[in-house]
């Protein structure tokens, strides 16, 4: 499996730059993955820095073992979910850190190991768990079989801004009526059959807007970013730096929401004649506007087209 597990990670030299690596310093790497950033913020902490790696899947945090063992020691992998990062740091007494690094959403193994179920174009069993484990067991096959017609549609809608989401919802209530849906072509057939003759922006395959707000319900992504990112300025030193790259749109106006309310003093309402939420601005924020892939970055890697970071520094 490990040989198998290769992921390219996007905006490299960047987030080496922007996260301020130096020797001697500590890091979290959030979202591990292959390992690919964390084994560079690696070799340049040296003997002499920490790094503290996360991944809520296991064979993320084995492929991140073979990749970081082969830098160096001075390194802990830890298989959990971010969102748990406040007792994380408790129980692993890490320190206040230097930099955190979020590299959100799904990595290409896990996309390309077809019994993950995250691909709608190879068959599978509709899984889409980060986490294939006794403690996450809700499954998109759960979803698609057990939720309204209300429910799939606003799943679609506010998680895959999907246009004809009460259209899909629609042919999905009929269909499971008759069979039970259980695979990921099987769903992906569906999708194709029921918005036959409509119009698409673009050339993405019709079904990609429902897997992407399947995975998202099923991981809880976006609950788990919004609740994280204070927790992770609160583990940073004063002048640390939280990196988070996103992939689309809904992630990324979370962090970018998420990072102005850290810079922001009073957020009592303005009528307010006197301040009663003693809220202190925690961080200022780096990058104005994302930073973007370059061209020759994206001509080997497609994944690098939709990246963007975001950087806040803790003050
Ligand atoms: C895009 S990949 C990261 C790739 C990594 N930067 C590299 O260079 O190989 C995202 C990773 O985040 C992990 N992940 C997603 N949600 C998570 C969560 N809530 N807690 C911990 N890890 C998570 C996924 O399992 C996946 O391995």
């Amino acid at each position: 499996m490990n040989n198998e597990f290769i992921h390219k990670p996007v905006l490299f030299r960047e987030v080496i730059e922007y996260l301020d690596c130096k020797e001697g310093n500590f890091y979290l790497d959030c979202t591990t993955g292959a390992g690919g950033h964390s084994s560079e913020i690696l070799r340049v902490i040296g003997k002499s820095g920490f790094l503290y790696c996360l991944d809520r899947d296991f064979n993320a945090i084995s492929a991140a073992k073979t990749a970081l063992d082969d830098v160096g020691e001075n390194y802990k992998l830890i298989k959990s979910n971010y969102s748990q990062i406040d007792k994380i740091i408790e129980e692993n007494n890490i320190p206040k850190l230097d930099g955190i690094l979020f590299d959100l959403g799904v990595s290409s193994p896990q996309l390309d190991h077809t019994e993950r179920g995250f691909s709608f174009s190879k068959e599978a069993t509709l899984d889409m768990r980060f986490a294939q484990d006794e403690n996450e067991t809700l499954t998109a096959e759960d979803l698609v079989n057990k939720l309204s017609k209300d429910e799939l549609v606003k799943i679609f809608s506010e998680y895959g801004e999907e246009p004809y989401s009460k259209t899909i919802a629609e042919a999905i209530v009929e269909d499971r009526k008759k069979n039970r849906i259980v695979t990921t072509t099987q769903l992906s057939s569906l999708i194709i059959k029921s918005l036959a003759g409509k119009k698409f922006k673009g050339n993405i395959h019709p079904a990609t807007r429902v897997f992407q707000a399947l995975r998202i319900k099923v991981n809880e992504e976006l609950t788990g970013i919004t609740q994280v990112i204070p927790l992770a300025v609160n583990a940073l030193k004063t002048g640390g730096r939280l990196a988070i790259i996103s992939f689309h749109s809904l992630e990324d106006r979370i962090v970018k929401e998420a990072f102005r309310e850290e810079t922001k003093d009073c957020i009592c309402p303005s009528r307010q004649p006197i301040c009663t939420c003693n809220k202190v601005a925690q961080g200022k924020i780096i990058t104005k506007k994302p930073v973007m892939a370059q061209d020759d970055e994206i001509s080997k890697n497609k994944r690098a087209r939709s990246a963007k970071l975001r950087v806040l520094e803790k003050i």
